[in-house]
């Protein structure tokens, strides 16, 4: 994992013999790797500069060090309502907790990644900025608060932060020192990355729901029952790195129904040719691959809202309306244009639409098993809606590529979700849904390794019959003593909703014995499945040290703490 970001190679920093107080500190907590990419983009132009600095991700951050930085630059991205991404979380305690020292000292500035769309905008990072300042310490830039479109707001905010930068070492390092900064280039320019993808063919793309969408056309992405596909790609010959546990990153192409939807709501005409910042296409082109087709934003209902001069739509996107969070849930972007008739120009279109995000799916493979190869397990989202079959943008694009089909892929690392470094200890793994993905990586990987601890899967489903994800697989797995235990909850085969915790709490106490000597927890799956599984942990805990809830919620934060208790939920 030589592209790993955690802390940037030795040769990328200023050179350690500057004093502290002569050299900037870059912080970032990151999910997906936006705000990772920020912050090294901040990096790389702060060292362009000639001024030393450095790039920390939030969980490697020693906080001792805190008190003693003079100028720190915190860039965060935002998870769910306003939470902090997993990465970011201790440092977040640490930070709002009653040890966090007075830091009259320090210079600071935020830079925060989130969604209009969700109320609590950029939570994190406003309340991170907040507490610096009541810490004490003196804000050098107004906090960037930037929506999907990153760099609207983030490369202003940069160029405030670089001159600020500029302005505060010069006064702090004395008088020749910035020219000792180093400016190696951050990564090798060859690896495939974010920018520019590999093009990994498809080996194998097959149902694991024994339900496959088959057809032409538009019937192709048809989807209107569950299918997860298992798909096999090839990395041979991109030097592409990963470990069990690491996410591969997609750049899909808008499936072509889509864009052709997206046109005849809007009357446009796609070989209409545009052209954004000098670079020309026609329409149908900037759609496919520049803009998303499917999630709603909150700029793109306002503009919506101004040209089809609806009321209906501006009421919803009054700040608390209720209405709002199910429109979004419940409408994809053809469905408004279509509800809400106007008259858009091309360029007016492509402004207001979202540029299109990178999708990440975990790895479900090793590649001490699978070699040059990297395996997905991805829900086609396929539905009917509104009198319409809706698709999936990324999964509906991966669920049409044939074998021999390319897909633009990168490694997106997570060195908080990996196997123990000890083979030997017990691991847990809670991974309803896809979310079991990245066990059978580890699975693969431990078998690999001849890892002698034992493995616990908690798996859960709708349905055995079509939900059972590597069913065969997990049965052998079994059978050779790869897998130790397995258990199911499959929700909807009895009359009560029956999910992993469930499965948890009535195993509790085998599940605290487990934490007790040494065993590694990972939850992986749902957002709302993460936060239960947690709930039913903190019970487990509790139940069996005394019945103290708040201990119990020390002794998980310390599992944290420890690496001990990761999670990847989405
Ligand atoms: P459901 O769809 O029947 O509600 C994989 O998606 C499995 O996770 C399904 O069985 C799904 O059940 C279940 N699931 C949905 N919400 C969940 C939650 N909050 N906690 C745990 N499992 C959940």
């Amino acid at each position: 994992a030589s592209r790993s970001g955690a802390e940037v190679p030795a040769t990328a920093v200023a050179r350690t013999d500057a004093a502290p107080a002569g050299r900037l500190t870059i912080l970032y907590g990151s999910q997906t790797g936006n705000a990772r990419r920020a912050a090294e983009a901040l990096l790389a132009k702060v060292q362009a500069a000639g001024l030393p600095a450095r790039l920390v991700r939030a969980d490697t951050y020693p906080t001792r060090e805190l008190a003693g930085e003079r100028l720190l630059y915190v860039v965060i991205s935002t998870q769910g309502e306003g939470d902090p991404p997993d990465d970011a979380i201790g440092f977040v305690e640490f930070l709002t907790g009653r040890r966090a020292p007075k830091l009259p000292e320090l210079k600071f500035a935020v830079l925060g990644l989130g969604d209009t769309s969700y109320a609590d905008f950029c939570g994190i990072a406003r309340r991170i900025d907040a507490r610096l300042a009541e810490l004490g310490a003196h804000r050098v830039a107004d906090i960037g608060l930037a929506d999907l479109d990153i760099d609207t707001v983030a490369a202003p905010w940069g160029e405030a932060a670089l001159a600020q930068a500029r302005e505060q070492l010069r006064v702090a390092t004395p008088a020749g020192a910035a020219h000792l900064a180093t400016v190696t280039p951050l990564r090798p320019a060859t690896s495939w990355s974010h920018e520019r993808p590999f093009p990994a063919e498809v080996l194998a793309s097959q149902t694991l729901s024994g339900r496959e969408f088959k057809g032409t056309g538009f019937r192709r992405y048809g989807a209107v029952d569950k299918d997860v596909r298992h798909i096999e790609l090839s990395l041979d010959g991109s030097g592409l790195a990963y470990e069990p546990g690491d996410a591969l990153g997609i750049r899909h192409r808008n499936p072509e129904p889509l864009v052709a939807a997206v046109l005849e709501a809007t009357k446009l005409d796609g070989d209409g040719i545009a052209t954004i910042d000098g670079d020309s296409l026609p329409l149908a082109e900037w759609l496919a691959t520049h803009r998303e087709l499917t999630r709603l934003s909150r700029p793109l209902l306002a503009a919506l809202a101004e040209r089809a001069d609806a009321d209906e739509l501006r009421a919803l996107l009054e700040p608390g309306n209720a209405g709002f969070g199910a429109l979004l849930a419940d409408h994809q972007l053809v469905d408004v244009l279509r509800r809400w008739p106007a008259n858009w120009e091309p360029d007016a279109l492509l402004a207001a639409l979202r540029p299109q995000a990178q999708r990440l799916y975990s790895i479900a493979s090793s590649r001490k098993r699978v070699g040059e190869e990297a395996h997905l397990t991805v829900d086609i989202v396929g539905y009917q809606a509104h009198g319409h079959v809706h698709i999936g943008a990324a999964s509906g694009f991966l669920a049409a590529l044939e074998e021999g089909g390319q897909v633009p892929v990168y490694v997106e690392p997570n060195e908080r979700f990996r196997v123990p470094a000890d083979g030997a200890r017990d691991i847990l793994m809670v991974g309803p849904g896809t979310g079991v993905a990245p066990f059978r990586g580890f699975v693969q990987e431990r078998a690999e390794t001849g890892a002698g601890g034992r493995n616990w899967l908690f798996f859960g489903a709708q349905h055995f019959n079509t939900g059972f994800l590597y069913q065969v697989e997990w049965q052998e797995a079994l059978r050779r003593g790869e897998l130790h235990r397995l258990d199911l909850a499959f929700s909807r085969d009895q009359a009560d909703k029956l999910y992993v915790q469930h499965r948890l709490r009535e195993r509790g106490r085998e599940v605290y014995d487990w934490l007790q000597s040494g065993a590694h927890l990972y939850v992986c799956g749902a957002i709302a499945m993460g936060k239960d599984v947690h709930a039913a942990l903190l019970d487990i805990v509790a139940a069996h040290n005394g019945g103290d809830t708040e201990a119990a919620a020390g002794y998980l934060s310390a599992l944290q703490q420890e690496g001990r208790y990761a999670r990847d939920v989405y």
